[in-house]
């Protein structure tokens, strides 16, 4: 079976073919340059980026690979969710390549693309608890199978990776600058009482950053010295007109964001474990995925957790754990190979809502 992925759901626009769980071929081009100076995804901006990138890259994708539209099976695409504007820019062309092919078309849902993505690298294992934590979303799952995967618990206001984000702004570096929190805090030790644990003096599997962004915000209106004076260009800290002392405290202050952050998600996985998903269940796997995923202090700690509680680890390496089409060809097939499809009148799911499992299932 050969799939196409396609995923538009935010500022990357990625394509992918995928047989048999095996990358075939992949594009990517990102507009994190685009959106840098705004400090955050401007949604009509990247919209019309994916609509003018799209059919160039399709070309792309088939050159590289040596296929036509002939050899695919299955068109898969993110359906949500995401930003409207922009998933309606890969659903249409989507559903104009089934139009003149002899493919099937799967929406996918971007969150379960996501937890799926490590089977691209080592087997999948059900049933599994699942953490998803990226720019726009934290969510708890339980994964019993590719397409029975249900939502334990989620953000109530800003995702994991939000209040990476907006630390980052505060500080005057590049959006999305969780990238830049995780590198300037290396090898820093953290001060475990700077700032609370947010959102775990409770019982629910629930979780919430925005308090921990205002006492950020706190914190940085007291000492401004560590902001940069001048934004760093992408990939440069080394301007920005800081002296190394601060730069010190600065990666002190950024180990103790990034404590409070994992210490948060660790605290309702355990719970999880603890309370829902008990032996009984027979749990076997924590699955960790979405660009926070890439966070070093996250991988230590779920590396931990998982060895602790005697659970396999699927954690998809870097490449894989931000958006990208591979995840979303892996998914199709997925859903595909249960008999799981969508006809035309597929519709996308904006940021916030709930993707409808309103598949047509068809089995040969
Ligand atoms: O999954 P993703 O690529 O896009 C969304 O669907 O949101 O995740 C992007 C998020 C951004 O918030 C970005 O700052 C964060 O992942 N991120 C990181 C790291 N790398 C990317 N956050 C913390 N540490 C990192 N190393
Ligand atoms: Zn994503």
């Amino acid at each position: 079976m050969l799939t196409l992925g396609i995923e538009t759901s935010c500022d990357e626009t990625g394509l992918a073919l995928v047989r048999d769980g095996q990358i075939l071929a992949q594009v990517m081009a990102s507009q994190v340059g685009v959106h840098a100076l705004f400090g955050g995804v401007v949604p009509e901006i990247a919209s019309r980026e994916h609509y003018r990138l799209l059919a160039p890259l399709y070309d792309r994708l088939m050159a590289e690979a040596g296929a036509t539209m002939a050899d695919v099976d299955v068109v898969a695409v993110a359906r949500g969710p995401g930003l409207l504007g922009c998933l309606l820019a890969g659903v249409s062309f989507a559903k104009g390549l089934v139009l003149g092919s002899r493919a099937r078309l799967v929406g996918v849902n971007h969150l379960h693309a996501h937890m799926l993505a490590p089977g691209l690298e080592q087997g999948l294992v059900f049933p599994a608890m699942g953490l998803l934590v990226s720019g726009g979303h934290t969510h708890l799952y339980r994964l019993d199978s590719p397409h029975e995967i249900t939502t334990l618990g989620r953000t109530l206001d800003d995702a994991a990776g939000e209040a990476f984000d907006k630390a980052a702004k505060m500080l005057n570096l590049p959006y999305p600058g969780g990238k830049y929190v995780d590198i300037l805090s290396r090898g820093a030790e953290s001060d475990p009482d700077l700032f609370p644990v947010p959102y775990v003096k409770n019982d629910n599997l629930d979780f919430s950053f925005s308090g921990l962004k205002t006492a950020f915000a706190t914190f940085v209106e007291a000492h401004p010295d560590l902001r940069f004076t001048t934004m760093p260009e992408t990939g440069d800290l080394d301007q920005g007109g800081q002296d190394l002392a601060n730069r010190e405290e600065l990666a002190r202050v950024l180990a103790s964001l990034s404590h409070s952050v994992v210490r948060a998600l660790r605290v309702k996985m355990e719970r999880a474990l603890d309370q829902v998903l008990d032996r009984a269940d027979g749990i076997r796997a924590l699955v960790v995925a979405g660009g926070v995923a890439a966070n070093s202090l996250l991988r230590l700690e779920m590396e931990r957790l998982a060895e602790e509680r005697g659970l396999a680890l699927l954690m998809p390496s870097l490449a894989l754990c931000t958006d990208n089409g591979p995840m979303i060809a892996h998914a199709g097939e997925l859903l595909a190979r249960a008999g799981l499809f969508h006809d035309l009148d597929l519709d996308v799911v904006p940021r916030g809502g709930v993707v409808p499992r309103d598949y047509i299932e068809q089995r040969d």
